[in-house]
């Protein structure tokens, strides 16, 4: 009897190992998009998270701008990051949101983060800290927070480790290193952004669009246009800091712009969300593909070297 429970214990590992070979390199994928060693590693490693630095502290000049359901927590963010400002907006306000004076809310609940990004930019443009980090409003989690690419996917950390001196210097910083998904060479093909897309978004802005086949003898001296890169790449999920300077290289009326194509355009939430998602880094200055080695981005950006 026990050497048939063996036998049958040993096929169900060959079939386990069998499995996990055909799934090899989709797991692989998971695993450097989750980050999955460097995440077990610092859970091991973990010794809760330090105590919060609290009491009377002042906000410095730096501030989180956040999207929020009404029902997803944020208090993590006064609690744990009280050395920042906050502008967290409610995107689907509830009656008793609507009543709130300082509630903040955007105008409409559409294009994922980015209409609080811009309602962000839009309203605070004359009185802009120097740093302004656009974040997501879960704080950690393997699964939910895979995208934030900090020591156990926590905001927290991310925040804490951020040089502040690297978003001045480089105007935009993408919180998130790892290439997968948006930088990988398979990723760079954007079917997002169409050339119309382009041509809709940067009309009437100080960029106005040509796209990748318009003739050059179209251009007017002296206009900067925005041609439309060959290839979009950056790493994946709308968290990323920015400096006043930056945002202000562009003009009020480009984010108003850029906020009403938002509104406008016939595609949903999540499509139009995702279309600015690979527009982030182009809209702040950055060329088509922004893709920093890894190795160099977690140094620069967290120290991690
Ligand atoms: C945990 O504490 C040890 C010793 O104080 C320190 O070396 C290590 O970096 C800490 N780990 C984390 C994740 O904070
Ligand atoms: C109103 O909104 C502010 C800012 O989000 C919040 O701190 C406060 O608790 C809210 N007040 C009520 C009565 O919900
Ligand atoms: C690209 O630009 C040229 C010149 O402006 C225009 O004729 C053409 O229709 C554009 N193509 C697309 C797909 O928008």
């Amino acid at each position: 009897m026990k050497g048939g429970f063996r036998i049958a214990g040993f096929c169900v590992l060959c079939l386990v190992l069998f499995s996990l070979y055909l799934l090899e390199a989709h797991l692989q994928d998971i695993c450097d998009q989750y980050g999955a060693g460097s995440y077990v590693i610092n859970w091991l490693d973990r010794n809760g998270t330090a105590p919060s630095p609290h009491s009377e502290i002042i906000p410095g000049d730096k501030v989180i701008v956040m999207a929020k359901m009404e029902e997803e927590p944020t208090e993590w963010v006064e609690d744990e990051l009280p050395d920042w400002q906050r502008a967290i907006y409610t995107v689907n306000p509830s009656p008793e949101t609507r009543l709130n004076d300082s509630a903040l809310m955007t105008p409409l609940n559409k294009g994922h983060e980015s209409m609080a990004y811009f309602t962000y930019i839009i309203d605070n443009y004359d009185n802009l800290p120097s740093t302004v980090v656009f974040l997501h409003a879960h704080r950690a989690g393997f699964l939910m927070a895979w995208h934030v690419d900090a020591p156990l996917h926590d905001n927290v950390i991310a925040m804490r480790n951020l040089k502040l001196d690297f978003v001045q210097q480089n105007g935009y910083v993408n919180l998130r290193c790892n290439w997968n998904p948006g930088c990988k060479s398979a990723h760079r093909f954007n079917s997002h952004v169409t050339d119309e897309i382009w041509a809709e978004v940067f009309d009437g802005t100080s960029t106005p669009p040509l796209n990748i086949s318009s003739p050059t003898d179209q251009e007017v001296p002296g206009q900067n246009y925005l041609r439309k890169p060959a290839e979009i790449g950056a790493a994946c999920c709308a968290q990323f800091a920015v400096s006043r300077d930056q945002i202000r290289n562009r003009p009020l009326e480009d984010y108003v712009k850029f906020r009403q194509w938002v509104i406008d355009t016939e595609l949903g939430d999540a499509s139009s969300g995702r279309v600015m998602e690979f527009l982030w880094h182009i809209i702040f200055g950055m060329k088509g593909i922004y893709c920093p080695d890894e190795q160099v981005c977690y140094c620069q950006v967290y120290g991690q070297c």
